[in-house]
């Protein structure tokens, strides 16, 4: 038989296997008899060498032409195969829309940065600005320069972890009023900050106690400042927190940062000012520390107190979320349980 006649054969018998072929593996095994190195269009070509010259050609294009067919071949019933193997695939997988959807889990924000936020908010909206100061602080900015020597007594309720002599883990936030003080500049406007952040104390935790929490501290030092502007900016922050119908009580009480200083309560929520086991029969609630700045901390930082003057306040914002929310301990916030912390979903859906 001629090689023209053999490959002619070659392509009627491949084709149509090719065609029935309904299986990868089986097609990559057609492939090789026929177009691989020991193939039998290969075996063909080898037959060349014992041709006239003058024929060579035309066996050569009749090969390729072939050898192209085939290759078409194959490649075209490759995609058919995968395309079967696809639709197969998605008639078993079919979804079923009707399924209930898996819950998605979202979080929310800790209930003390709600809280937080929502001051932040509150007092950017009056124009503050939020600082941002130390958890590592020293000795002149937590103690000194509020007015608070070594050897004064209000250093024993503040006790704390010393990293160095004089580096500790500030007890408040007052440090950042110091530090504010020392770095504005009057003449470009009023200083009105707020500065939330933890704090530390050595304090054996308990239900009301913890050696961390978190504060945020207030503070207005501009001309003609008074204690008017004081009560009117709690105020209006205690409403905002605790609702319009709380009245507020101002408290003389002592702070060495301060001078006069008030305790700040609210009128019981719980029995609405008659006394209950909530606020220990008295009615009231105490909220926050606040007071006319003391002439000795201005001064401390270079403030001139003939000219300048203002108020501060400072408050606790665990107190603040277990009275709105009625937490009864203060460790909850720290414990990491999301059945506690999923309670308060705040303002999100
Ligand atoms: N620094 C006080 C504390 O931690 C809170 C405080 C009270 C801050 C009165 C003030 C203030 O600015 O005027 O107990």
């Amino acid at each position: 038989m001629d090689l023209q006649t053999q490959l002619r054969q070659v392509s009627q018998t491949t084709l149509p296997q090719i065609q029935q072929t309904n299986d990868l593996k089986q097609l990559n095994q057609i492939r090789v008899s026929v177009l691989g190195k020991k193939g039998s269009i290969t075996a063909i070509l080898r037959g060349m060498r014992d041709l006239d010259p003058q024929e060579r050609p035309q066996v050569g294009s009749l090969a390729n032409k072939v050898r192209d067919e085939i290759t078409a071949a194959i490649e075209h019933q490759r995609m058919v195969i995968e395309q079967q193997a696809m639709n197969a695939a998605l008639a078993a997988e079919k979804i079923d829309v009707t399924l209930p959807a898996r819950p998605l889990k979202r979080g929310v924000p800790h209930v003390i940065n709600q809280i937080l936020d929502d001051l932040e908010d509150l007092f950017i909206g009056m124009g503050y600005q939020v600082v941002d100061g130390y958890e590592v602080e020293d000795e002149r900015h937590n103690f000194e320069m509020l007015n608070i020597p070594k050897n004064h007594p209000a250093r024993d309720m503040q006790d704390t972890f010393y990293v160095k002599d004089d580096i500790l883990l500030r007890t408040h936030m007052s440090p950042d009023e110091a530090r504010e003080l020392e770095a504005h500049d009057f003449s470009k406007g009023p200083l009105k900050m707020i500065s939330p952040g933890r704090v530390y104390r050595r304090d054996t935790d308990d239900a009301t106690h913890s050696h961390q929490f978190f504060q945020m501290e207030g503070q207005v030092i501009d001309k003609n400042i008074t204690m008017a502007d004081l009560k009117g900016t709690l105020e209006y922050a205690i409403h905002h927190i605790f609702g319009t119908d709380r009245q507020i009580r101002f408290r003389p009480s002592y702070f060495p940062f301060t001078e006069p200083s008030v305790e700040v309560d609210i009128s019981c929520f719980n029995c609405d000012g008659k006394g209950c086991p909530v606020c220990k029969y008295s009615g009231w609630i105490e909220v926050l520390g606040a007071g006319m700045t003391h002439p000795n901390v201005l001064q401390a930082a270079g403030v001139d107190t003939d000219v300048y003057g203002g108020f501060a306040f400072g408050l606790g914002i665990d107190r603040f979320a277990m009275l709105k929310y009625g937490i009864t301990d203060i460790r909850d916030f720290y414990l990491n349980d999301v059945r506690f912390l999923h309670q308060f979903k705040g303002g999100i859906i």
